[in-house]
């Protein structure tokens, strides 16, 4: 059943940075089985299908954050409160909890899927610092309800902009072995640019602290079938062994920070 998609209304979206936008559907059966680092196939009806992470789980509602990039994401961003969208899943492995001293990093849009996890941290009373970055200030998501989290006590949180509009002016993966260091963070979490996974992945590996890594592959069926999201050379499926690959895995994957594939299984650079 939940292979197919379920119609879903609309009961929330909120402007979170230019172009982008966080949904919320009802959808009572997806928000009881989905657990942090999963996501949905999202059906703009009429338009395509394609994956999104989810970023709240609530009782009866789940809620995912939408960069307009083209066309699909673009008609989702013009759908009003109330309206209907086709949602399956939820898919794939989400994130395995462990350690004592955490570190979350997100990257632009990354930071999306990162929300769920950081609130079953908080709530299981782990030590979280999180790293927010984004190129400018306006593409910074969830920012409010960071700082809300900082003030409240719940978490450590450190800014950053590559051009300094807002906190520390670098990029997230700069400022990642020092928090590491000084911290004595045991296990790190990433979602972001594949670059800037890669990144971090070196320095975790250094310093022999555990990686778990939430990829972007392109995806059709999204139920392990199709092959579209495959990684050489494991053949690993993106959407049914991931999306999320911890440090023993991401170290095999030879494709990681220099090519995917896309809607026709043509590599191309990330
Ligand atoms: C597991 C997973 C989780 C994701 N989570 C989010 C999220 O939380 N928020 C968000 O804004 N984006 C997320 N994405 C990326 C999002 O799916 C793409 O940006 C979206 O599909 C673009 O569609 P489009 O028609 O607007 O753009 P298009 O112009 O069709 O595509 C723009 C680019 O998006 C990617 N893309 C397009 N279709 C797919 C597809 N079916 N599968 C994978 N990638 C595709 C390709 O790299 C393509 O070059 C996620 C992707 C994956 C695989
Ligand atoms: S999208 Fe079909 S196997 Fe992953």
């Amino acid at each position: 059943m939940i292979h197919r998609p379920m119609i879903c209304k609309i009961t929330s979206i909120v402007d979170e940075a230019v172009d982008r936008k966080t949904i919320t559907v009802r959808a009572p059966i997806i928000a009881r089985r989905a657990v942090p680092g999963q996501f949905i196939m999202v059906w703009a009806i009429g338009v395509d299908e394609i994956p999104m992470g989810i970023s709240h789980i609530g009782d009866e509602e789940i809620s995912f954050t939408v960069h307009r990039v083209g066309e699909a994401t673009a008609a989702l961003h013009r759908r009003k409160i109330g309206d209907v969208i086709g949602v399956r899943g939820p898919y794939g492995n989400g994130f395995k909890i462990t350690g004592r001293r955490v570190l979350v990093v997100g990257g632009g849009t990354g930071m999306a899927p990162l929300m769920p996890l950081i609130e079953k941290l908080i709530e299981k009373r782990i030590d979280v610092t999180v790293i927010n970055g984004a190129k400018t200030v306006g593409e910074l998501i969830f920012l409010k309800k960071l700082q809300q989290w900082h003030e409240d006590g719940e978490i450590e949180l450190i800014v950053t902009t590559d051009d300094g509009t807002f906190g520390i002016k670098a990029m997230a993966s700069d400022v990642v072995e020092q928090v590491i260091k000084e911290r004595g963070i045991e296990e790190v979490y990433v979602c972001g640019p594949e670059k800037m996974m890669v990144k971090i992945l070196e320095i975790t590996e250094r310093l022999g602290v555990h990686l778990q890594a939430s990829l972007e592959r392109y995806m059709k069926c999204a139920i392990g079938i199709c092959g579209s999201c495959t990684l050489d050379p494991l053949g690993l499926r993106v959407c049914k062994d991931g999306p999320v690959f911890p440090s023993e895995v991401l170290r095999r994957i030879s494709e990681l920070g220099r090519y995917r594939r896309n809607s026709s299984g043509i590599k191309e650079p990330v």
